[in-house]
C-alpha cells in the first residue's frame, strides 16, 4: 500500500478516484499527493491550455505530429517505435505531461473501423510488439503510457454501449495478445479500458478482464484508467479493478462509491488499493525522471520524416518506374500534394509544429520545373475545370505523380466507414489522367485500407503512405526520388472487395451487440484459410532492391519442449542498400481443433548493403505453437509447419518439425465420447474392460471395423447402454469415480 493512503480521509481517497479537471488528477497537499496530467496521444502531445475536449475540437499546444499507427504499423520495427516513443516522452516532459494516452493496440477487425488509423495491425504479434516498443520509449523519459482501448473495441459505431460478443478462444488468440505482450514486455504505467461491453459486461466494470486476466494472469503493475466517460456504475467499476475514472466525474462519483461502502456492497480496501496504485505509478514516474531536456523541434521533425519513409509501402513498381530521376519531367496532380492528409480526426488530433507538403518537397528535390494541378476538390464536388487542367498537365509530362486518398470527413474516431472506395471524383480523375498518360505513380494517403480496384494492375506504381504525420510530404519526396527506401510492409491485408472481409456480415452489428462470428479468422488468417485472392497480402511490400531468403534451418533443441530456433540467410541481391522483413509463420496441420493455416510468430526487419548477407535467427516459444484450449494455452504433440517468407503469400522456405510434448489431458465427464476416453491417459486403459462388461451390442459394435470412425464421436454412455442391458450413464459414472 502506498504510504499516503493511511494519511488520507475517506473523502480524500474518493476524490482521488476521479479527475480533478478534464485532463488532471487531484493533489492533496497535507498528504504529499501531487496531481498528474494525462493527455492525448497517441501520435503527438495534444495539450490543451484553453477549453478542453476529447473530440479534437479545440486547439492544443504545438507538438510534433508523428506518423499515425496505421503508418508505423507498416514499419515492422519495434526499435524505431521505441525511438519515436522517446521523442514523444521528451515532448510530454517539456509540456509537463505525466501520462500520454496511447498507444492503441486494438486489432483491425474490419477495414471499416473509423479509428483504424490509430491501430497498428490485423495481427496481434505485430501490434503488441510495436506497442511494447512505443511504451518502452515513452516511459524511458519518465512519462507514462496508456495502453488502449482494453478490450475488443474494434469499431466506432455504438462504441459506448455495444457488446462485443466474442468467444474466449478468439479473445485469447486475437484480441487480447497485443495487450498482453505490451503489458508483460513493457509494463505501461496505465491501461485504458474501452467504452464497449464484452459479452454483456462493460469493460470498465469487467472484473474478469481488469483483475483476473490483466493483473492476476499477466502480472500488471500499473493502474487502469477509464476511457473518457466510460464509467457507467462507479462502485461496480472500483470493485472490478478500475482505478481512475476520467475525466472529472464530479461529486456524484464519490457519492455512489460512498453509498456502496455504507451499504456493505463494496469493501474499502478496494478503494485503498485503487488510490495506492494511482499514487504509486505517479511517484514512480517522477522518480524515474532526469532533467527535462529542451525539445529539438527540428530533430523531431526529421525523425517523423524518417519514420514516415519507413512506413510507406510500395505496392507496385512496374518497370522500375520509381525512384524518379531528379531531372525527370514530372507533373504533380491531386489536392493532397498541396493540402496533405497526414493525421486522423478526433481525440488524437495534433497541432503540428510545422507541416511539409509533398508539392514543395518534390519541387525542392527535382531539378526540372514541376507543374501542379489540383485535379479534384476535397469536398467531393465535381469540377470539370480542375480535371481539364490536370489532364493538360499529365499530357505534357513524362511521369504523373497522382496524390489520392481519403478526405478528413471520411474516417474519424466516433463513426465507421460504410465502404472502402476512394471518392468518385478521384476515381474519375485517375481515368482521365490514364487516358493521356499511362506512366502514373499513385501516392495514397488514408488511415485505413482503400479498395485498389481500378488502380492495381492499371497504374505502374502505387505508394501507400497512410497518414504519415507532419513530415509526410518530405518523406514522400524522399521515397519518390530514392533518397529513402519505401521501408513499409503491409500490417493489414488489402482485400479485393469489402465483401471478402471475414467480419463483413457481422459488422457493425445491431445497436447493442456485435457478434464476432468469424472467430479467430481475422485478416490473413481468413484469407489464407479460405484461399481467397487478395489485392495485396499481409506482410507485402516492395523495396528498391531485391532480397533472397535461403538455407532455412529449424532446430528443436528438446522435442519434449515446445521451443524451436529458426535460422535463415537473407541476402540483398540488388545493387543498392535496402531492408526486408523476415516473417516466420507457424501452422499446426494435425491440431484437434480448427486452426488458421499459418500465424505470424516471429519477425525481424533486416537492413543490408548491396550484395550483403546476414544470418537471421529467431526463436519460437511455447505460445508460438499454442491455441486456447478452453481453460488454458494448449500445445499438442505432432507435426508443425514452419514457413519463412516476406508476406503471408510469399513463403520462401518451409520446414516441418515434430514436437513430442505431452498430449494435453482433457478431463472426462459423463458426456465424453469413446474418442475422448481413448485419448485419456487413465481412461484409455479402462475402456476395453468396460465395453466387455457391458455386453449387449456394445462389444459387437466395437468389433465392427466400419463402426470405428463413428464411435469416435459417440458418447461412451450411449455405446454402453445399447441393447438396454445396462444403464450406460450409471456405468460411466462408476468409471469416472475410478478415473
Ligand atoms: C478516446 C480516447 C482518448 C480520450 C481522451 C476518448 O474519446 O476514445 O482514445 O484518449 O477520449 O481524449
Amino acid at each position: 500500500m502506498h504510504p499516503a493512503v493511511s494519511r488520507l480521509t475517506l473523502d480524500e481517497k474518493l476524490s482521488l478516484l476521479t479527475g480533478d479537471t478534464f485532463w488532471s488528477t487531484r493533489s492533496v497537499e497535507h498528504a504529499g499527493v501531487d496531481g498528474a496530467l494525462l493527455t492525448d496521444g497517441p501520435h503527438g502531445v495534444r495539450l490543451q491550455s484553453g477549453s478542453a475536449d476529447h473530440l479534437g475540437l479545440n486547439e492544443s499546444e504545438p507538438a510534433t505530429a508523428f506518423p499515425t499507427a496505421a503508418a508505423t504499423g507498416s514499419t515492422w520495427d519495434p526499435e524505431l517505435l521505441e525511438e519515436m516513443g522517446r521523442a514523444l516522452g521528451r515532448e510530454s516532459r517539456a509540456l509537463g505531461v505525466d501520462v500520454l494516452l496511447g498507444p492503441g493496440v486494438n486489432i483491425k477487425r474490419s477495414p471499416l473501423c473509423g479509428r483504424n488509423f490509430e491501430y497498428f495491425s490485423e495481427d496481434p504479434l505485430l501490434a503488441g510488439s510495436l506497442g511494447a516498443g512505443w511504451v518502452r520509449g515513452i516511459q524511458s523519459q519518465g512519462v507514462g503510457a496508456s495502453l488502449k482501448h482494453f478490450a475488443a473495441n474494434n469499431q466506432e459505431t455504438e462504441r459506448m454501449r455495444v457488446s462485443a460478443e466474442v468467444d474466449e478462444r478468439t479473445l485469447r488468440e486475437i484480441y487480447l495478445p497485443a495487450f498482453e505482450r505490451a503489458v508483460t514486455d513493457a509494463q505501461p504505467a496505465t491501461v485504458m479500458c474501452s467504452y464497449n461491453r464484452i459479452n454483456g459486461v462493460y469493460a470498465s466494470q469487467n472484473r474478469w478482464l481488469l483483475t483476473d486476466v490483466l493483473r492476476d494472469e499477466w502480472g500488471y503493475e500499473g493502474y487502469v484508467v477509464s476511457d473518457w466517460g466510460a464509467v457507467v456504475d462507479p462502485p461496480a467499476a472500483v470493485a472490478a479493478g478500475l482505478d481512475l475514472t476520467m475525466p472529472a466525474a464530479g461529486e456524484r462519483h464519490a457519492q455512489d462509491v460512498r453509498a456502496a461502502l455504507e451499504a456493505g456492497e463494496l469493501d474499502e480496501t478496494a478503494v485503498d488499493l485503487a488510490v495506492s496504485r494511482i499514487l504509486t505509478v505517479h511517484d514512480r514516474l517522477r522518480e524515474g525522471r532526469g532533467e527535462t531536456e529542451a525539445v529539438d523541434v527540428d530533430a523531431h521533425h526529421a525523425l517523423a520524416r524518417r519514420i514516415a519513409a519507413e512506413s510507406s509501402v510500395l505496392l507496385a513498381n512496374d518497370g522500375g518506374l520509381l525512384p524518379l530521376a531528379a531531372d525527370a519531367s514530372i507533373a504533380v496532380v491531386g489536392e493532397f500534394a498541396r493540402t496533405p492528409r497526414y493525421q486522423g480526426a478526433g481525440s488524437s488530433h495534433i497541432n503540428p509544429t510545422r507541416l511539409d507538403t509533398a508539392l514543395d518537397a518534390v519541387r525542392a528535390a527535382a531539378s526540372a520545373e514541376v507543374p501542379f494541378a489540383a485535379g479534384f476538390r476535397l469536398d467531393g464536388r465535381e469540377d470539370a475545370a480542375l480535371v481539364d487542367e490536370a489532364v493538360a498537365a499529365a499530357r505534357a509530362a513524362a511521369v504523373v505523380v497522382l496524390f489520392l486518398g481519403l478526405p478528413d470527413e471520411e474516417e474519424s474516431e466516433g463513426f465507421d466507414r460504410t465502404h472502402i472506395d476512394l471518392p468518385a471524383v478521384q476515381r474519375s480523375l485517375l481515368d482521365a489522367v490514364l487516358a493521356v498518360n499511362e506512366r502514373v505513380v499513385v501516392v495514397l494517403s488514408n488511415g485505413s485500407v482503400v479498395s485498389l480496384d481500378g488502380i492495381a494492375g492499371r497504374v505502374p506504381a502505387i505508394l501507400e503512405t497512410w497518414l504519415g504525420g507532419q513530415a509526410s510530404g518530405s518523406a514522400v519526396a524522399d521515397v519518390l526520388f530514392g533518397a529513402a527506401e519505401p521501408g513499409g510492409r503491409l500490417a493489414e491485408t488489402i482485400p479485393l472487395r469489402l465483401a471478402d472481409n471475414p467480419a463483413h456480415v457481422n459488422f457493425p452489428g445491431t445497436p447493442k451487440e456485435v457478434v464476432y462470428g468469424e472467430r479467430v479468422y481475422v485478416g490473413y488468417r481468413w484469407y489464407d484459410r479460405t484461399e481467397r485472392e487478395v489485392a495485396f497480402p499481409f506482410g507485402f511490400g516492395l523495396g528498391y532492391t531485391t532480397f533472397a531468403l535461403s538455407d532455412l534451418a529449424v532446430s528443436v533443441p528438446d522435442p519434449a519442449r515446445a521451443h524451436a530456433v529458426v535460422e535463415i540467410t537473407a541476402t540483398n541481391t540488388g545493387d543498392r542498400a535496402g531492408s526486408e522483413v523476415v516473417q516466420v509463420y507457424v501452422g499446426d496441420p494435425e491440431a484437434s481443433v480448427d486452426r488458421p493455416v499459418r500465424e505470424l510468430r516471429a519477425f525481424r526487419k533486416v537492413r543490408l548493403a548491396a550484395g550483403e548477407s546476414a544470418r537471421v535467427r529467431l526463436e519460437l516459444d511455447e505460445r508460438a505453437f499454442a491455441f486456447w484450449g478452453g481453460s488454458g494455452w494448449t500445445v499438442e504433440p505432432g507435426a508443425f509447419a514452419i514457413e519463412v517468407g516476406t508476406s503471408s503469400r510469399d513463403i520462401a522456405a518451409s520446414a516441418g518439425i515434430a514436437l513430442d510434448v505431452p498430449a494435453p489431458v482433457f478431463p472426462l465427464d459423463v458426456g465424453s465420447t469413446v474418442g475422448d476416453w481413448r485419448r485419456h491417459p487413465v481412461g484409455a486403459a479402462m475402456l476395453d474392460d468396460a465395453i466387455a462388461e457391458a455386453g449387449g451390442q456394445a462389444a459387437a459394435i466395437v468389433a465392427d471395423e466400419e463402426m470405428a470412425r463413428m464411435l469416435e464421436s459417440m458418447p461412451l454412455r450411449t455405446l454402453l447402454g445399447f441393447g438396454g442391458e445396462i444403464d450406460g450413464t450409471a456405468a460411466v459414472e462408476d468409471l469416472l469415480a475410478k478415473v
